[in-house]
């Protein structure tokens, strides 16, 4: 069975674009594959978290993980502080990325852009690809599905192992992103030329899984649309509407070309209040086994098998870097 490894940072709301773009990926794939789960909870740290506010979101990420229908018998699941070679392997890595190559990562280049001297930012936020790539590097999984915007720092580890096994002799799987191929970047509703994001908080444009369901189904019936009032996919010229139909088609399991011939010569109102619906029906199945699980005692007892799990195959790995690096002294 072929192994796939990825996480979400614990910061801020779990968003709509996280639930379509990773955790109900996750979901799907775990029949057919070894899967790998973590909250990734050391790169929350990359911007100052609120110790209380912390806490709650990384307890609800767990939950929502598991009320997606993650299931914890088939898929590891833990909370990456619970594994410590994850650190201690980012360090060995970021000794072997360049500044250039760091530099060059569109997530820092965003963030650099928006502060007038670079001063101002964490240096977290430069080196948490290292950290990203030890993750991933600590298990050989053949694939991590990721959103877009993850793509880049997936490669880099590619890049990253096969520099280590090229000076030190063959030691890490090189690993492959996957994108889903709809609904990789689940746009903002208000401006559908940006990414829905956690960190706008604010926004009547991003839709957060735990949010009343009135309000999500709200904020799909003000989404922006185009001119014109044919439903079709062209992300081009109707980013708005083909940003709606990505995640129609995700959530209803109906292709982009199936929903386009079921609304074609409708407007735009019918099409938004039945994806209201869906999505609605949806959240709410979400919120009730969330509800449920945060009101017993199972998310510990998950968490602590699956620190136990990670920790057998992290310490193996982390093991056999640091023996064929040097710093392992005793034969
Ligand atoms: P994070 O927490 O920002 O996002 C978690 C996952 O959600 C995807 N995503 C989206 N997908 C579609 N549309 C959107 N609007 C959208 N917003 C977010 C992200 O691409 C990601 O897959 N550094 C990572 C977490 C991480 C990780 C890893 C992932 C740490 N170590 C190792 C994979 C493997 C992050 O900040 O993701």
């Amino acid at each position: 069975m072929k192994r796939m490894l990825s996480g979400i940072k614990p910061t801020g709301r779990v968003t709509l674009g996280n639930y379509i773009g990773a955790i109900k990926p996750f979901v799907s794939f775990q029949d057919d594959y070894e899967m790998i789960i973590f909250i990734a909870n050391l790169h929350s740290m990359t911007i100052y978290q609120e110790p209380k506010v912390l806490r709650q979101n990384t307890k609800d990420l767990i939950a929502l993980y598991l009320a997606a229908g993650l299931d914890p018998e088939r898929v590891t699941l833990f909370l990456q502080s619970d594994v410590m070679e994850h650190a201690q392997l980012g360090w060995y890595l970021g000794c072997m990325v360049t500044m250039g190559e760091l530099s060059r990562m569109t997530q820092y280049k965003d963030k650099a852009a928006k502060s007038k001297k670079n001063e101002g930012i964490g240096a977290g936020i430069f080196n948490y690809p290292s950290l990203m790539n030890a993750d991933i590097l600590l298990y050989d999984p053949d694939y991590v599905p990721v959103g877009e915007d993850q793509k880049q720092h997936v490669e880099l580890a590619r890049d990253i192992a096969d520099r280590f096994n090229k000076r030190y002799s063959d030691t890490f799987k090189l690993p492959e992103p996957l994108i889903p191929r709809v609904g990789g970047r689940v746009m903002d509703l208000q401006d559908p030329t940006r990414k829905m994001s956690k960190s706008d908080d604010t926004s009547k444009g991003c839709i957060y899984i735990l949010d009343p369901i009135n309000v999500s189904k709200k904020k799909i019936m003000s989404a922006k649309t185009d001119s014109g009032s044919e439903i079709y996919f062209d992300p081009e010229n109707k980013p708005g509407i083909s940003n709606l139909l990505e995640i129609y088609s995700i959530l209803s399991g109906k292709t982009i070309k199936e929903l386009e011939e079921q609304y074609k010569g409708m407007g735009y109102g019918a099409f938004k209040k039945d994806l209201a619906e869906v999505l609605g029906a949806e959240l709410q199945k979400i919120q009730d086994r969330y509800n449920e699980l945060m009101s017993g005692h199972v998310i510990d007892d998950i968490l602590n098998e699956g620190a136990q799990k990670a920790q057998r195959m992290a310490r193996k790995k982390l093991a056999k870097v640091e023996r064929k690096i040097g710093i392992t002294i005793k034969k």
